[in-house]
């Protein structure tokens, strides 16, 4: 089992969208797949088919203390088994936060619970980084997928939490989404970004804009059945064939700091 862990340290960078859209183009590709929310904005499950928003989820066994988060499953018609966050009031949520700060490897040990096959991955979404979720979930992660919006401030504030993130994960990838190759500041951030993490971190990982994928979103449907013949849709399959393929080749990942 790999855990992949999708952050930003954007808003709106498109977290919530690539990881709904990864576990369904993941669970096509026949690998068993668990996305775990994990950002109190609770939204994954609308995009996974829920008609509400979940009032329990993994986080409500942090607030509660029974850790019997696994409760909270569903399972899309995708075949996809989803955890919700949860809703939280602002009381309960500083104290989920507390908890987290106090206990390292709360996360760790919750991901360890799920029962999947070597070939099975859990996808992360995260609350935007730095916060207590994300960094559970690029500690327990295998892989962390960067998602950033080729604007200045979430690059330079992706570039100023790229060493934290790499002492963090040993995996580190980057997601270029809603790239617009028509506007000359994206090509400016994209290359302040290119020269600021030099060769160790590919940029071939990119997303394109498209209006109508919000619009999927509101419908209830997927975009890339919806347009599959858009360059997003496209992009979208190549992400998630890479990370077959990533997956494939490295079914018992090194993490940080164990030996060779
Ligand atoms: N490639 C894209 N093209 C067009 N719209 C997109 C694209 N990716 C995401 N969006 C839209 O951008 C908005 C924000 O996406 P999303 O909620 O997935 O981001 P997020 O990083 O999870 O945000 P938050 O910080 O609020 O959790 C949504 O309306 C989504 O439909
Ligand atoms: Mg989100």
């Amino acid at each position: 089992m790999t855990t992949i862990a999708l952050v930003s340290t954007a808003g709106g960078a498109g977290r919530t969208t690539l990881t709904a859209s990864l576990a369904v183009l993941l669970a096509r590709r026949r690998r068993a797949v668990v996305a775990l929310d994990f950002d109190p904005q609770n939204l994954l499950g609308a995009h996974l088919g829920l008609d509400a928003l979940s009032p329990s989820g993994i986080a409500s066994a942090l607030v509660e203390g029974n850790d019997a988060w696994y409760a909270s499953t569903w399972r899309n018609s995708e075949g996809v088994l989803f955890v919700p966050h949860g809703q939280l009031t602002l009381p309960q949520l500083a104290a989920a936060e507390s908890r987290l700060a106090g206990s390292q490897q709360w996360l760790a040990a919750a991901v360890a619970q799920i029962d999947l096959p070597e070939s099975g991955v859990v996808l992360i979404d995260t609350a935007r980084y730095p916060s207590q979720q994300a960094d559970h979930a690029v500690r327990c992660a295998d892989l962390v997928l960067c998602v950033t919006p080729p604007e200045p401030a979430a690059c330079a504030t992706l570039v100023a939490r790229l060493g934290a993130l790499r002492a963090a994960c040993a995996n580190v990838e980057v997601v270029v989404n809603r790239l617009n190759p028509a506007r000359d500041m994206q090509r400016d951030a994209l290359a302040m970004l290119r020269a600021a993490v030099g060769g160790s971190v590919s940029l071939a990982q990119r997303v394109h804009l498209d209006a109508a994928l919000p619009e999927s979103l509101a419908r209830g449907t997927w975009f890339f059945d919806d347009a599959p013949q858009s360059q997003a849709a496209h992009d979208l399959q190549g992400l998630a064939n890479w990370l077959d393929a990533w997956l494939g080749a490295s079914h018992a990942p090194r993490r940080t700091g164990e030996h060779v």
